[in-house]
């Protein structure tokens, strides 16, 4: 069964073709972020319009790279949701019609459950031999508007643990890399600077809020904040470390929520997900507290951890008739 994705929620415009919810035949992602750039976030008209102009391009090219007919497709599945409203609009609004004018079942899919299905999808590039990680299990969706703890009982059932009340975690990286100078998106250029730094003589700490699975990391964007206005001008302040001991503290943050979520509901494994899940520091620290534990942790290849539609193709594979015995109208 070949399901078509469309996925239009942030300032990207991506589509992509999925077989039998695992096997990626195209992913098209075309972003508009370095118009957002020098405004240090997204602009939402912006998105919107640049999404409208190349909607249907995108979605062309994916049905030629899966070597596939709009014929061949049998169910379009789109984000409906969270997102920029402008641009949830231009998807939505496209893959109806699309869905209208060939009669194809349209599936509404949710964007951040999305994310905790790209560790379930062979990409080209994966080795033949993958595992594909098995449900129930704990799932972190780390991205620049959400961060979401779930314990996902099956592709249908995502039972939300606990969330940020404040800032995402992507969002405390854009933020953190503003006040450091090192541009926008923040999270790529902190993971690569934070490389070079070290947490010898400078550590910060996230709210651990003890007891629940929940997030904040406001306070330790104050924290920067602060640092870096009192010290910028030291002799041995350095941009490195300060970007080091930042991620350490959302790093072990993440990793110690997950490690308890696991622990309480007694579940072995833990799913990442969100263009977080793409921070080197992140992945590696998870991978040694799961062995550790003896819980199996999966993060998906870099190309489906940030905004594509493969993961929406995917996830709305488990929603159609053949699968699920309802299809969203
Ligand atoms: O999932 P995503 O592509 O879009 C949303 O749904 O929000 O996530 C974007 C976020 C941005 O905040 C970006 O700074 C962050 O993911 N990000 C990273 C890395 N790559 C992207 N954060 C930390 N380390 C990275 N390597
Ligand atoms: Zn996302």
């Amino acid at each position: 069964m070949n399901i078509l994705g469309i996925e239009t929620s942030c300032d990207e415009t991506a589509a992509a073709v999925v077989r039998d919810g695992t096997t990626v035949l195209s992913n098209i992602v075309v972003s508009s972020l370095k118009e957002h750039a020098r405004y240090g976030g997204i602009i939402p008209e912006i998105a919107s319009r640049r999404q409208l102009e190349c909607i249907s391009a995108v979605t062309d090219e994916a049905l030629f790279k899966a070597n596939c007919k709009l014929s061949q497709i049998d169910a379009i599945a789109v984000t409906h949701r969270p997102g920029l409203i402008g641009s949830l609009l231009v998807g939505l609004s496209f893959a109806r019609a699309l869905s209208y004018a060939n009669d194809k079942p349209l599936i509404n899919v949710d964007h951040i459950q999305a994310h905790v299905y790209a560790n379930f999808l062979r990409c080209p590039n994966d080795p033949p031999e993958k595992p594909l990680p098995t449900l129930p299990a704990v799932a972190l969706v780390v991205s620049g508007g959400h961060t979401n703890l779930y314990h996902c009982k099956d592709f249908r059932r995502f039972r939300l643990l606990g969330k940020t009340l404040d800032d995402a975690a992507g969002e405390a990286f854009d933020k953190v890399a503003q006040i450091l100078g090192l541009g926008y998106p923040g999270g790529p250029v902190i993971d690569r600077v934070a490389r070079k730094g070290s947490g010898r003589s400078l550590t910060f700490k996230s709210a651990t809020l003890k007891g629940r699975h929940d997030f904040s990391f406001s306070g330790l964007k104050t924290a920067v904040l602060y640092h870096h206005r009192d010290h910028q001008n030291d002799p041995d302040f350095s941009v490195d470390h300060v970007a080091y001991a930042f991620q350490q503290s959302v790093v072990t943050n993440l990793t110690e929520k997950c490690m308890a979520a696991c622990r309480q509901l007694k579940l072995k494994t833990l799913l990442i997900g969100g263009g977080v899940a793409a921070n080197s520091a992140l992945r590696q620290e998870l991978l040694l507290a799961a062995d550790q534990n003896g819980i199996e942790v999966f993060c998906p290849p870099l190309s489906v951890c940030t905004d594509n539609a493969a993961m929406i193709a995917g996830l709305g594979y488990h929603y159609t008739t053949e699968k699920m015995g309802v299809a969203h109208a």
